[in-house]
């Protein structure tokens, strides 16, 4: 019964779509158990590149299916774009596609509320995608949320729709001076997207718990990373959801004793987007190099990343955190014209070495980095596809990481393409 979870280590973009969409070959089914189009997970293969933002990232290769699952929010229009991009592009989901008919809808106002909500935080923004990704899961957790089970039948949907809508009119209206349409009007650009997505509704849990069953392969894909995750990333500048490893039990409906493997994603150096600490960040020509060779603007908004050092105490909590077996190293190739390339394996704060991550982002934001230094390989390695013909530095460093996080790795990037990968071993 291998079922593996796919979790991101850092603060997100780790590479994830890269990976899941390998790992594909060698899974029957890949299903996503949290967050919402605010992840962009790209896929790179044939000369074609995709950016998918809820569709599962095991959707290029034939006969696997793909699960939408309770634990991930939907903004139906949304969807409704991926999915005509995809089929632009030639890809079908007849018999590919099942989403969670117990998955929550992110509706117009849980929007406008988030972009609201940022505009008027001034310096306390958190940098949020704008999606409504937050105020969807608020409403989930308020029992006040709309799921994808409300849409099968159209005078349920027009019930649900009302039941909170004076509500949400009052608040946008006497919050941010924002109207909210009609109720016929939301109800009639609802519905208009009943014909898209109710054929593909289903009881997931239950496929999954049928494909476990049969001894099928079942790869879990996270999105966002372990420090952007609710109750253990750096709160509140994090995602309203959980994405390490736990998160796939409760947004999938798997239990915790069928879980038999989880892998880790992690970037040879470390990203974020939005607000919120960041003790490895870098403000300098380093910084600036990193992001321009790693092309680290966002995959969904297109923000410039903020770049920093492989941030080795964050790699360690998130290998605890979520009990991870394996990882993949993605993006070595980036650091190919560095001369020095540094590791934080500690955080100093008043002068003393803390015991890991504080609690408390003002602490973390506060702390101080404590380094070991790489020296680099000012060598091409893009593309490289085989442990030994790396230059004996990259070898060095890739040796160190391993060491700091206590876990091999079983798969290495060294380009966005499909081939462009040092494996390792085998997942299952
Ligand atoms: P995700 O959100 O974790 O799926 O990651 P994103 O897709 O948002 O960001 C990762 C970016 O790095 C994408 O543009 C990928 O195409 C790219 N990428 C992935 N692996 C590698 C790699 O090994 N080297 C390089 N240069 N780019 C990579
Ligand atoms: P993938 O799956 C990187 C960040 C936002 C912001 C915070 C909260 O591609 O790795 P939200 O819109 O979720 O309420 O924003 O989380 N964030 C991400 N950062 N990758 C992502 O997804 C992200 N999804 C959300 O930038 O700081
Ligand atoms: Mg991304």
């Amino acid at each position: 019964m291998p079922v593996c979870v796919v979790v991101g280590m850092q603060w997100g973009d780790e590479g994830k779509g890269k990976i899941i969409d390998l790992l594909t070959e060698q899974a029957d089914v890949v299903a996503r158990y949290q967050g919402g189009h605010n992840a962009g997970h790209t896929i790179v293969f044939d000369g074609n590149k995709f950016i998918l933002h809820l569709i599962p990232s095991g959707i290029f290769h034939k006969d696997k299916l793909c699960i939408i699952g309770n634990g991930v929010v939907i903004d139906p229009s949304a969807l409704a774009e991926e999915m005509r991009k995809l089929e632009q592009a030639g890809f079908d989901f007849e018999g590919k596609l099942v989403i969670s008919d117990r998955a929550n809808i992110i509706l117009p106002y849980h929007q406008i509320s988030d972009v609201q909500k940022e505009g008027a935080s001034g310096d306390k923004k958190i940098g949020t995608t704008g999606r409504g990704i937050g105020p969807s899961y608020a409403d989930k957790i308020s029992r006040m949320g709309l799921r994808t089970c409300d849409f099968l039948d159209e005078n349920r949907l027009r019930e649900s729709l009302g039941a909170h809508y004076e509500e949400k009119k009052n608040v946008l209206k006497n919050l941010y001076g924002e109207d909210l349409p009609e109720l016929g009007a939301l109800f009639n650009q609802m519905a208009g997207y009943r014909e898209m997505f109710v054929k593909y509704l289903g009881n997931t849990h239950k496929i999954l718990h049928r494909e476990i069953e049969n001894d099928k392969r079942i790869l879990c894909e996270g999105a966002q990373g372990t420090m952007l995750d609710v109750d253990h990333g750096t709160y509140p500048f994090v995602t309203s959801s959980n994405p390490t490893a736990g998160g796939a039990c409760t947004g999938l409906g798997i239990p915790p004793n069928k879980i038999d493997k989880v892998i880790g994603v992690v970037k040879a150096y470390t990203t974020r987007v939005g607000e919120g600490p960041f003790p490895t960040e870098l403000h300098d020509a380093d910084g600036d190099l990193l992001r321009k060779e790693g092309d680290e603007f966002g995959a969904t908004t297109g923000r410039p990343r903020r770049c920093g050092w492989f941030d080795a105490v964050v790699g360690k909590y998130a290998v605890d955190l979520n009990g991870i077996d394996q990882v993949t190293l993605t993006k070595v190739d980036v650091l190919d014209q560095l001369d020095t390339i540094r590791v934080c394996t500690g955080y100093k704060y008043k002068g003393a070495e803390l015991d890991g991550l504080p609690a408390d982002p003002v602490v973390l934001a506060n702390c101080e980095p404590v380094y070991t230094e790489y020296p680099g390989w000012k060598t091409r390695t893009s593309g490289i596809q085989s442990f030994d013909l790396l230059p004996d530095n990259a070898k060095r460093y890739i040796d160190g990481l391993e060491k700091h996080l206590g876990v091999g790795f079983v798969l290495i990037s060294t380009g966005p393409d499909r081939t462009e990968t040092i494996r390792q071993g085998d997942l299952f």
